[in-house]
């Protein structure tokens, strides 16, 4: 008797509570991903990671069998919950980014099927990475004046995103509790600069502003809003102009992206609820799917390279709520 009800009573509680009845296969999965990462844990926190991480997997392998336009993989955040990732690695307050009528004058088009800066010439910077501090959207700031800087003067440049971090306050931006490239934009231009990177060097936390005007090298002549959910209007300027910053929502199941196009149908589309802010870097289509290419800020081994695709034309997750670029003064 008691030798029947003991396996089955194990497991219920398994499938009930996930007792941690791991098999030796998912403990090498977990220590060699430990390694790649370069991760060591106590032994009580071991355990736990080793849960979530395990979740994650599953959710995973879910995704993955199902009939999906993206891909999802194990990465650097695969031991952590959505509510960790939420806490380190993006905007956690609602930000006030609503440009009802935007400066940005759209042409007529037509425009082309395709674009990507990243071949048209040396005008995108290699992927970042932003670490466990809400700063996407200086390097989305960064990203962006890069871009249009190196496009006005031919000279591509690495941006401090560490100036953002701790000098930009009074623009509404917050340090690694988040901002917007708007208001990054407007502090760059009446601060009258922003350094490089090399001078400024980036250390994902916040402290004092150590802005020398001496050493400023980008500069910001005007900012650009493009009308809220006005989608086409980003699809202008990058067709004709420069990559866009924009910002959109990040749900659980964007934290596990490998590659393909992304869509959601459990993210929000409102300027409300934004809590990323990345940089469009071209568009394109794949079995008429039309879809943007996104540089993040989650370092190269995330995604595509550090890049991922995300559907276009349906304001999905938000990414049309609020977009906008600098004009660079050179
Ligand atoms: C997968 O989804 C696509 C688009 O929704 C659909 O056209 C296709 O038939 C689906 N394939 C399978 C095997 O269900
Ligand atoms: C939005 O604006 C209000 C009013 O100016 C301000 O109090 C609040 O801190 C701002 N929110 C953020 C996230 O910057
Ligand atoms: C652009 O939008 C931001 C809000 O994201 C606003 O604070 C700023 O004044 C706008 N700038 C222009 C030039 O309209
Ligand atoms: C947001 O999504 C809903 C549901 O799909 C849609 O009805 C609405 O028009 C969208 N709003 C915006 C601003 O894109």
């Amino acid at each position: 008797m008691n030798r029947l009800i003991l396996p089955v009573l194990f497991a219920v509680l398994y499938q009930v509570y996930g007792l941690p009845l791991n098999t030796e296969e998912d403990e090498y999965l977990f220590k060699s991903w430990l390694s790649q990462y370069n991760k060591k844990y106590e032994i009580n926190e071991y355990y736990q990671r080793l849960q979530i991480f395990l979740e994650n997997k599953k959710k995973i392998e879910r995704h993955n069998a199902g009939n999906h336009t993206f891909s999802m993989g194990l990465n650097r955040f695969s031991d952590m919950t959505f509510t960790e990732f939420k806490k380190f690695y993006l905007l956690t307050e609602p930000q006030n980014c609503s440009a009802t009528k935007g400066n940005h004058l759209s042409s007529n088009g037509p425009y082309p099927d395709m674009i990507d800066w990243r071949t048209k010439g040396h005008y995108v910077t290699d992927v970042k990475n932003q670490g466990a501090c809400g700063s996407c959207w200086t390097f989305s700031t960064t990203g962006c004046l890069e871009s249009v800087t190196a496009i006005a003067t031919g000279k591509l440049l690495q941006l401090a995103e560490q100036q953002l971090v701790d000098c930009a306050g009074a623009f509404d931006n917050h340090g690694c509790n988040g901002g917007l490239p708007s208001h990054a934009f407007e502090y760059i231009m009446y601060n009258k600069g922003l350094m490089t990177e090399q001078d400024y060097p980036y250390k994902a936390m916040q402290g004092e502003c150590r802005f020398k005007q001496g050493l400023a090298a980008a500069f910001v002549k005007e900012v650009v809003n493009i009308t809220k959910y006005d989608e086409m209007g980003m699809v202008d300027a990058v067709a004709r102009l420069n990559p866009v910053s924009f910002a959109y929502e990040v749900t659980s199941d964007f934290m596990h992206y490998r590659d393909g196009i992304y869509t959601s149908t459990k993210c929000h589309n409102t300027t409300d609820m934004v809590n990323h802010a990345v940089l469009a870097v071209g568009y394109a289509e794949q079995n008429g799917t039309p879809y943007w290419i996104v540089k993040n800020s989650w370092g190269t081994d995330w995604g595509i390279n550090g890049y991922f695709y995300i559907e276009r034309g349906k304001n999905m997750c938000g990414l049309a709520a609020c977009s906008s670029y600098p004009l660079p003064l050179v």
